[in-house]
């Protein structure tokens, strides 16, 4: 039986409904949530992702206030800018567009914005009280895999979870919201012996390694739950994910779709992160 589809852009549409009612309620009561994105050069496809978060607050009424530095920028003039950021009171998130360019020390940058803004939840501080479980914005591609698995209506707890790549973006706090949410976590990666033998035992599996169509259908189980987490720009400038949907699709119980599966469900969390921030105003 071919599997559910889960639909990432129709659920982000659905919260974006319930957001803007409570953007609305927020705005008359004097506080709109704003959201800082910061771009250093002119990489296309972070191009493209700035662009469409910047829309996306649009849509539920949150103000962005968008920075583009040249690619030359100084390490110290991007750290001078987020920390007027930090201070700024009409900010309530502050998003920097990674990569950076080679020059600057992300993990400097990452670290100078404060943790009560960090939206992306990249800070050390956030990403340790990921770790430890506590009160913490959730990094926003690691939320939305939560939250496509959650629409499958199968329960984490106590399944195999297997986690293809060790990104600190996805990788990493992919494993560890899935382990707060229960599930046995293993996370596979490049040096990893055997990924196709412990691919095929998950229940759930998450595919985060940038290869097209890497997860082929014999390395899955009968009635998994699979996330596939790829953007990959193929030559003819369609966009493929990191599974092989159309074989998988017919062997597993639920499956994320490339495009229309995590990226959306990436930007609702980030607005969803936004909002809560300037929650912190209406005290
Ligand atoms: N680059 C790729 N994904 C992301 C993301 O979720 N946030 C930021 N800031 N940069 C990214």
């Amino acid at each position: 039986m071919a599997a559910i589809i889960l639909d990432g852009s129709e659920l982000a549409k659905q919260n974006r409904i319930e957001m803007k009612k409570q953007v609305s309620q927020m705005i008359e009561k004097g506080v709109t949530p704003g959201l800082a994105v910061v771009l250093v050069g002119e990489n296309p496809a972070s191009q493209i992702y700035v662009n469409t978060k910047k829309k996306m607050c649009g849509r539920v009424g949150i103000n962005s206030y968008e920075y583009l530095l040249d690619e030359s920028v100084s390490e110290q003039e991007l750290v001078d800018l987020i920390v007027n950021l930090n201070e700024d009171d009409n900010v309530d998130g502050i998003l920097v567009q990674l990569p950076l360019p080679k020059h600057i020390n992300e993990n400097r940058i990452l670290d100078t914005i404060s943790p009560l803004k960090d939206v992306d939840g990249f800070n050390p501080v956030s990403v340790g009280r990921l770790v430890t479980g506590a009160d913490c914005y959730l990094p926003c591609t690691p939320a939305g895999i939560i939250e496509l698995i959650k629409l499958s209506g199968v329960s984490i707890k106590g399944k195999n979870c297997v986690v293809l790549g060790r990104s600190n973006i996805v990788g990493k706090p992919v494993s560890f919201l899935l382990l707060r949410e229960h599930g046995t976590v293993t996370i596979c990666h490049s040096r990893t012996v055997d990924i196709r033998s412990i691919a095929k035992n998950a229940d759930i599996l998450v595919a985060a390694i940038g290869i097209p169509h890497f997860v082929t259908d014999d390395m899955v189980k009968e009635g998994a739950v699979v996330i596939d987490v790829g953007i990959n720009r193929m030559e003819d400038g369609s966009v493929t994910g990191d599974v092989d949907f159309d074989n998988v699709k017919e062997k597993a119980y639920a499956i994320t779709p490339v495009p229309g599966g995590v990226g959306p469900m990436t930007i609702t969390m980030l607005l969803r992160n936004t909002i809560k921030s300037a929650l912190r105003r209406m005290d």
